[in-house]
């Protein structure tokens, strides 16, 4: 079935439009914000209707030309055919409607730090196709879109990208389809590609003997080979850090200025910091520089945050790995906490680690998100346990999708 004239009056963090009429609501797939348009309906669910949109009827004010060719069948960009301004006004608007639907709380203007809105990515991981062509997924699909650039990647990445597929042909013009992913990584001066695949020695062999201009790793299921160094290090202010392949690292490098700057500004000086998701350390010892507790899941990334301790010559810290959720009570009074920073992967934090905290009596924390639905969610736990939130401001580290990185100051009341 067909509904004729529906405006798309908002955009969810996955990129779809919603439209509203006679009381109904719908989401819809390639709706662009505030255009005006025809969608064909697809699946009744309990409180909203599945569509795509069939055709534009008028279109948006905030319209512009998409400068790249692959944006309307790309999974990677949902909101590059809107004013950059606009992006900044959505994005403002899912942090209000997260933080009030759920967590009843009414707030205006939240202030969104903008970002360089092309070119800003350090890292992008692309899909292999039978013939060794780079890809991504196409939007709401498992097709590939194949790619001869990305507008998304720094000027390295993208000055490196026909010699990456030209490497990624070769191999599998040699043995087949026995890459699957690669990612790309760069600081700027050099490039780290991890190339994914069930056939690790084979593709080690291959490559051993040649002349390769990158640092790779290869990685299968059960087991991993590099050739070259297998880590980059970045450098941030006078700080310098070490990042291997598995590790975390902000991919947006005008941002990370600005996120770490408003980390600090709510933290204060002086404090011993708790860093319950620390990745190799980069963003505590940012932040805090010196006077830290760090914990991370991924063993090899807390053997990093012990090696860029070193390398920044802190005196007083310890890297532990472990999961956040059995952090207790007895070890953060030991350990004399003052605050602690949280910065999860999507999902947010389990429930344990806010009692945890609460029962601690932590009178800080400084909770930075990627999910603005997540983080909603566990400041109502806070708020449960006798915190409020005080401050959230956001930075934009994803411009051209409804992703925003959000960085919220909760305090014991
Ligand atoms: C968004 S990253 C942040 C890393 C670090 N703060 C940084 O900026 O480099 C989230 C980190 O949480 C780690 N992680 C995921 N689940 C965890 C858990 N249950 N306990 C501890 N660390 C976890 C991931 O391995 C990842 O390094």
């Amino acid at each position: 079935m067909i509904l004729e004239n529906i405006e798309i009056i908002d955009i969810l963090q996955d990129g779809r439009g919603v439209g509203k009429k006679d009381g109904k609501v719908y989401f819809i797939e390639g709706g662009s914000y505030g255009e005006i348009c025809n969608i064909e309906l697809l699946e009744e669910k309990k409180n909203f209707t599945l569509a795509k949109k069939t055709k534009t009827l008028q279109k948006s004010k905030d319209y512009r030309e998409p400068p790249c060719p692959y944006y309307y069948e790309c999974g990677g960009c949902s909101i590059m055919d809107i004013s950059y301004d606009r992006q900044i006004k959505l994005k403002q608007n899912l942090i209000k409607n997260a933080l009030n639907k759920t967590a009843g709380i009414d707030l205006d203007n939240i202030k969104i730090i903008k970002s360089k809105d092309f070119g800003y990515r350090n890292k992008i991981r692309l899909k292999v196709g039978d013939n060794g062509d780079l890809a991504y997924k196409k939007k709401s699909s498992d097709d590939l879109v194949y790619i001869k650039d990305c507008l998304l990647a720094n000027d390295h990445i993208r000055a490196n990208f026909d010699n990456i597929q030209a490497l990624s042909r070769d191999i599998t013009e040699a043995m087949g389809h026995i890459l699957s992913q690669i990612s790309i990584r760069s600081n700027g001066k050099e490039i780290l590609l991890n190339l994914y695949s069930d056939e690790v020695d084979k593709v080690y062999d291959y490559l051993k003997t040649k002349d390769l201009a990158y640092k790779i790793n290869i990685l299968g299921k059960n087991k991993t080979l590099r050739l070259g160094e297998d880590h980059l290090f970045f450098t941030y202010k006078d700080k310098t850090f070490k990042v291997s392949r598995d590790d975390f690292y902000q991919v947006n490098d005008y941002q990370i200025q600005n996120l770490y700057g408003l980390a600090k500004e709510f933290l204060g000086e002086d404090k011993k910091l708790l860093d319950l998701f620390c990745g190799s350390g980069t963003s505590s010892i940012a932040i805090n520089g010196d006077h830290l507790v760090g914990v991370e899941i991924n063993k090899s990334a807390i053997v990093d945050a012990k090696e860029n301790a070193r390398i920044n010559n802190l005196t007083d810290y310890k890297f532990i790995a472990k999961n956040a959720k059995y952090i207790d009570q007895k070890f953060i009074k030991k350990e004399q906490i003052h605050a602690v920073t949280l910065d999860p992967p999507r999902a947010g934090i389990d429930k344990e680690i806010i009692k945890t905290l609460a029962k601690t009596k932590i009178p800080q924390i400084i909770y930075i998100s990627c999910n603005p639905q997540t983080q909603a969610r566990d400041i109502k736990r806070f708020q449960k346990e006798g915190y409020a939130l005080e401050k959230i401001k956001a930075v934009d580290m994803f411009p051209q999708t409804m992703h925003v990185e959000t960085i919220a100051l909760i305090q014991k009341m």
